[in-house]
C-alpha cells in the first residue's frame, strides 16, 4: 500500500462501520437509490461497491457540481453511463439545475413498483428513495434543495436520536432525509489524488503543498491556458508541480520570512480557488481515461 493510501485509510472515520450497517438497514426501506457523484471526477468519487449494495433496486446517477465541470466532458459521462444501462443526470444543487429531470427519471424508473402497489390495493403507498454518496459530493445540499430547506437538519445534539424522516418530492415519491455516507474506496493513488483535489479527502490528512503541486502538474498538462490566465504565469509552463507552486506564490506576492516563496499559503489559496471554480470549469477525468 502506498503512503498516500495508508494516510487516507487513517482518515476513514471510525463510525464508518456503523454507517455501513445503517445504510443496509435503510436500503431495506427504499425502492430506489440516487447515487451522487462529483461531476468533475465521476469515477474517482464513486464507491465501486454500490452496484452490489443496491442490487435489484433502480439507481439513478447524479453528476453533481456540474457547474464546476466541463459541459462537454459531463455529456460524455452521461453517454458512458447510458451505455452501461444507467441514467445519469448533471445536477447543480446551488441553482437547482437537473432536479426536475431527476424527479421525472425517478418516476419512470419506479413505474413497476407504483403499478405493483396499485395491483395490491395500495394505490396511495409512496415509493421511497434514498441518497448515497461519498463525503462532500453534495448529498445534504441535494436533499435540502429538494425539501425546500435552507440548512441541513442535524442529529449531532447529544441525547437526540433521530428517526428516519421522509419528505414528499411529488408524483407519489418520498425521500429519506438523511443520506447514506459511503466511504471512498481505491487502491490507485491517482484516484486518491483526485479525491483530494475535489476536497472529498480532507486536507488535514494530506500535505496541502503536495496536493497543490500534484494538481498544478495535472492542470499544466490538461489546461495550461487556465493556469496561465489565472496566475499570469510565464509560458511555456513548467510541468513540475513544485516549481509551479513557487511561481504561483511569487506572482501573488506571497513570501515567507527570508523572502522565500510562501508555498504553504500559495497551496491553500490555489486549492481554494480551484475548488471554488475560479480557474473555470474543469473536469479531472474523462470516461476514456477512467
Ligand atoms: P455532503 O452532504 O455530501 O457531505 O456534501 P454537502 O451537501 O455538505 O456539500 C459539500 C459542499 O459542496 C458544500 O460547500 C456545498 O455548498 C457544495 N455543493 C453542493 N452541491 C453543489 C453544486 O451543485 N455546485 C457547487 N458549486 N457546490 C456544491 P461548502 O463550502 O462545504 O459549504 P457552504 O459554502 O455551502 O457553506
Amino acid at each position: 500500500m502506498s503512503d498516500f493510501v495508508k494516510q487516507n485509510v487513517q482518515w476513514f472515520p471510525g463510525h464508518m462501520a456503523k454507517t455501513g450497517r445503517q445504510i443496509r438497514e435503510n436500503l431495506r426501506l427504499v425502492d430506489a437509490v440516487a447515487e451522487i457523484l462529483d461531476a468533475r471526477a465521476p469515477r474517482a468519487s464513486a464507491n465501486p461497491d454500490i452496484a452490489r449494495m443496491t442490487a435489484g433496486k433502480p439507481r439513478i446517477v447524479l453528476l453533481n457540481k456540474c457547474d464546476l465541470a466541463d459541459d462537454i466532458v459531463t455529456a460524455a459521462w452521461v453517454r458512458h453511463f447510458a451505455a452501461t444501462g444507467l441514467t445519469a443526470i448533471p445536477v447543480d444543487c446551488k441553482t437547482g439545475r437537473g432536479l426536475k429531470q431527476f424527479k421525472t427519471a425517478l418516476s419512470r424508473h419506479v413505474e413497476g413498483k407504483t403499478r405493483s402497489n396499485l395491483a395490491k390495493g395500495m394505490a396511495g403507498k409512496a415509493v421511497r428513495v434514498m441518497v448515497l454518496g461519498i463525503p462532500n459530493t453534495g448529498k445534504s445540499t441535494f436533499i435540502n434543495k429538494l425539501a425546500g430547506r435552507k440548512k441541513a437538519q442535524t442529529a449531532d445534539k447529544p441525547g437526540v436520536t433521530r428517526q428516519n424522516q421522509w419528505f414528499p418530492i411529488g408524483a407519489g415519491l418520498e425521500m429519506l432525509d438523511t443520506p447514506g455516507v459511503l466511504w471512498p474506496k481505491f487502491d490507485d493513488p491517482a484516484v486518491g489524488d483526485k479525491l483530494s483535489f475535489i476536497g472529498a479527502v480532507k486536507d488535514s490528512v494530506t500535505d496541502t503543498q503536495t496536493v497543490a503541486s500534484r494538481l498544478l502538474a495535472l492542470l499544466a498538462e490538461r489546461c495550461p491556458g487556465r493556469l496561465q490566465a489565472r496566475y499570469a504565469l510565464d509560458t511555456p509552463l513548467a510541468l513540475d508541480g513544485a516549481a509551479l507552486l513557487e511561481s504561483v506564490a511569487l506572482k501573488r506576492g506571497m513570501r515567507a520570512a527570508g523572502g522565500q516563496p510562501d508555498t504553504e499559503r500559495a497551496a491553500a489559496v490555489f486549492l481554494d480557488e480551484f475548488r471554488g471554480g475560479k480557474l473555470g470549469r474543469i473536469s479531472l477525468e474523462t470516461p476514456e481515461e477512467a
